[in-house]
């Protein structure tokens, strides 16, 4: 049988399932899943122990299946997850892609099977997604910014020396965070006569290779540096496993992102001076709700569109939180993290913070 034939043979029988579905059983029963592709498991710990249980626990709340794979930073395996999931008759491709070009190809390829696609996290630039769910990704570089200029302010830094360690220049949202911390930080630079004295992209958000490229941005600075702006946690913790190797920790101001147990750690610690919490289990229910929404062919809440360049996506965009020591307390209260896992050991910092 022809591979058309073969496909033609499958929709019919699919078609008929679904119908027999819809007379004898309730909606949950349907055929098909919910497919979830992440994009890795070493640029943030978010990925797998924040995003990974909240999508699962939203999709089970809802009665629906869900499928969730890693691609590990692995086109050509996040490529073969999708085509695996469509083949089993996933409803819905959830994705955060590795780069817009593969992911592209992915949602165009489940977009001529009838199979919508919504963008986790990160925009797919001119894909075919139904949906985008983020967080207003320029916000969270503001945050980051105002949190560098804040640390700078309290230091009394006169004419700040400052680096810039961005996120992978394949990732729309790194380019939208160092728009939001360049937009504050450089003004304030301009202000006080400060420098920016390297300014570089990691790629891949890789936290072994961002370390190396610290260590020879502190090098070409001649150790002489007030501020790292860092675009993740990943980056900011191997920035800062460098400034302690030459005694400059918790001097020099150095930012974050994700609210992981060990970014928090370090924000009590001083190691980083502000980080910034997205609150993901609303990002994962917000990607769920759309996805069940799409399964049963309703219209789904959004507040607002994003233009990925071809079109204008609908979006459900969430507001970041920036965090210093003193509400480090607020992503324990809201149960991100648990006290135990960020206090230990540092007991009296939490007290002092007043964790409780
Ligand atoms: C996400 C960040 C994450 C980074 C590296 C970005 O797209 O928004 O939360 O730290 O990717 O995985």
């Amino acid at each position: 049988m022809s591979k058309r034939r073969l496909a033609l043979v499958a929709s019919v029988s699919a078609a008929a399932i679904a119908l027999t579905g819809f007379v004898t059983t309730s909606a949950k029963a349907a055929t098909g899943f919910v497919g979830v592709i992440l994009p890795d498991a070493a640029s943030s710990a978010r990925w797998e122990s924040a995003d990974r249980p909240f999508l699962k626990a939203a999709f089970e709340k809802a009665g629906v299946t869900a499928d969730i794979q890693n691609a590990n930073g692995d086109k050509a395996a996040f490529a073969t997850i999708a085509d695996q999931m469509l083949t089993k008759g996933a409803k819905v491709l959830i994705m955060v892609n590795l780069d817009s070009d593969s992911a592209k190809a992915v949602q165009d390829k489940a977009k001529a099977q009838g199979v919508p696609t919504i963008d986790y996290d990160r925009l797919t630039l001119n894909g075919s997604a139904s949906y985008y769910v983020s967080f207003d990704n320029v916000a969270v570089g503001k945050l980051q910014g105002q949190g560098i200029v804040n640390c700078l302010k309290a230091k009394g830094v006169k004419k700040p020396r400052v680096v810039y360690l961005n996120g992978s220049p394949t990732d729309n949202n790194a380019t939208l965070f160092k728009q939001g911390y360049a937009s504050v930080v450089g003004p304030y630079l301009k202000s006080t006569g400060g420098t920016l004295v390297a300014d570089q992209a990691v790629p891949d958000w890789d936290n072994v290779k961002g370390g190396t490229i610290f260590e020879q941005m502190l090098t070409k600075a001649g150790g002489k540096l007030d501020a790292v702006v860092s675009a993740n946690e990943g980056l900011g913790l191997a920035a800062v496993a460098v400034l302690k190797k030459n005694k400059l920790n918790g001097k020099v101001c150095v930012s974050g992102q994700d609210a992981t147990v060990d970014g928090l750690r370090a924000v009590l610690t001083g190691d980083l001076s502000n980080t910034v919490y997205k609150a993901i289990k609303a990002e994962a229910q917000g990607a769920a709700d759309l996805a069940v929404a799409l399964i049963n062919g309703k219209a789904a809440k959004t507040n607002g569109t994003t233009d990925n360049g071809t079109v204008k996506v609908p979006s459900v965009l969430l507001v970041p939180v920036g965090i210093t020591k003193s509400n480090v307390k607020v992503v324990i209260a809201d149960g991100f993290q648990k006290k135990a896992d960020v206090c230990k050991g540092i007991t009296k910092l939490c007290t002092a913070a007043g964790i409780k």
